[in-house]
């Protein structure tokens, strides 16, 4: 928890609403809350901004070497290891041209089958602790056998099947021993050298990093209000740390959370109660792992389903449903009826303007490496396919590292 911080204020109330909805039956108890409620009665302590690591660090039993690099790099991008040799990792994971991610709503593979979930880009995969939406996978040398085994991503019929396809290229018999010693292949070891790969896409070059390691000018005046406000309604109680994750071990908080913690209303309509992740019980919401926030511009859409395109409307859900913040147009103000105690309780709630939205999602840009972002832009056709960011405003504000141009915004604006 070192780089917990600032509880007070809506922390206390946030905690309080938890509250609420255990005595209500509304919700199960996950181990995702704990964490919450624990972290409010923590005194105050400012909370620390924290740039990327440049490294991975690598597990004692996969050590990395230029060979195991090299060797993962070949086996993410070859479609031998799907069931009709027309899927890679990369082809749903496009790291050499696209934002590690598919850009789709949900995946699609082997057949054309189109999964049930939205694909979360492999970039800084290395720092996080669980893997998978609802964190089922505890490292990435497990995560990476599951799509090659899984029938409508890969769907070899074994792990031997594998080894079989891997052994009958010489290259790659060579590589096995040059990666790990001796020449033996094993479905493990084709998992480890993935692993070793995918440790080495880091990209701690965001206008964010650049700040927080002393480039004052890094981050725009929106930027840094968003920055601000990423803090102080909360959004770090969950993203927290330079993962922008509680499920990152740079952070030590509590990967699992539940979804939608309020106002599940919100997210019927997107289908997101249908899917409820880690939470195996007969009900109760969803239980997710927290995603990294980092280049989050780049892997539009959103959510575990992919059903939210637009940047701003993801943050105006996560206002709403995970801090019970009022947006634009409602209340500050609710009321809270504790049908078990019989009690109805009234409190003000944080709101968040059009503007505090638009500077959450300014901030958010600053969270994209450069080098990934523009590449990513480049080759994007035209304007029309940055319409996830209209309302940012003119076209190149906050992308990939461009300051918009001097405004009067300063942090500590208040709104009229
Ligand atoms: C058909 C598309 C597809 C293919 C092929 C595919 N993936 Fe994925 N990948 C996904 C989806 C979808 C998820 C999320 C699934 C879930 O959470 O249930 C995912 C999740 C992951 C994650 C976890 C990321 C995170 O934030 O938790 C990693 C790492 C990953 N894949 C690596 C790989 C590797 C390595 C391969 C090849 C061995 C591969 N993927 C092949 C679609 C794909
Ligand atoms: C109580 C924990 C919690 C808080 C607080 C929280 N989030 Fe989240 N956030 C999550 C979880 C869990 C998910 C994954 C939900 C899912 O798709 O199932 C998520 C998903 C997201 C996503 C989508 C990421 C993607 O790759 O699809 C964005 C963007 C986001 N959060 C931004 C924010 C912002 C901005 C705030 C503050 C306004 C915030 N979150 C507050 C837990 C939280």
């Amino acid at each position: 928890m070192r780089d917990r911080g600032n509880q007070s204020g809506l922390g206390v109330a946030a905690a309080g609403l938890l509250v609420f909805a255990a005595l209500a039956g509304a919700a199960p108890a996950p181990a995702g809350d704990a964490g919450v409620v624990a972290a409010g009665a923590s005194p105050p302590r400012a909370y620390r901004w924290v740039a990327l690591p440049r490294v991975v660090p690598s597990p004692p039993e996969n050590p990395a070497n230029p060979a195991k690099l090299a060797l993962g790099r070949r086996l993410f991008n070859d479609p031998r290891l799907s069931r009709d040799g027309t899927v890679s990792c990369a082809s749903c994971h496009d790291v050499a041209r696209g934002a590690g991610d598919d850009a789709r709503p949900t995946a699609v593979g082997v057949g054309r089958q189109r999964g049930a979930r939205n694909t979360p880009t492999v970039w800084n995969a290395g720092f996080l602790s669980v893997l998978f939406w609802d964190g089922r996978a505890a490292s990435l040398e497990a995560q990476a056998q599951a799509p090659i085994l899984n029938p409508v991503e890969m769907g070899l019929p074994s792990g031997h099947e594998a080894v079989r396809r891997v052994s009958a290229v010489a290259a790659y018999r060579t590589a096995f021993r040059d990666a790990f010693g001796d020449g033996r292949i094993s479905f493990a070891r084709i998992a480890q050298a993935i692993a070793a790969y995918e440790r080495s896409l880091v990209t701690a070059d965001a206008p964010y990093d650049r700040f927080v390691r002393g480039d004052a000018g890094a981050l725009d005046a929106a930027q840094l209000r968003g920055m601000a406000l990423f803090e102080s309604i909360g959004c770090v109680r969950c993203h927290a740390g330079p993962m922008f994750s509680d499920a990152s071990a740079l952070t030590g908080g509590n990967p699992l959370r539940i979804f939608p913690a309020n106002h599940a209303s919100m997210a019927a309509p997107l289908g997101l109660l249908a899917d409820r992740g880690a939470n195996r019980a007969t009900a109760g919401p969803g239980v997710w792992r927290v995603p990294s926030l980092r280049n989050v511009a780049l892997t539009a859409p959103y959510f575990h389903n992919g059903a939210v395109a637009d940047l701003h409307q993801a943050v105006r859900l996560m206002a709403a449903t995970q801090l019970d913040v009022a947006l634009a147009g409602e209340a500050p103000r609710a009321h809270y009826w504790l049908s078990a105690t019989q009690v109805l309780r009234r409190r003000g709630r944080a709101q968040l303007s059009a503007r505090d939205v638009d500077d959450i999602v300014a901030f958010l840009h600053a969270l994209s490496g450069e080098a990934l972002c523009a590449r990513v832009r480049a080759r994007e056709p035209g304007p029309a396919s940055v319409a996830i960011d209209t309302e940012t405003g003119p076209a190149g504000a906050h992308r990939c590292g461009v300051v918009t141009p001097a405004t009067q915004r300063t942090i500590g604006d208040q709104e009229p």
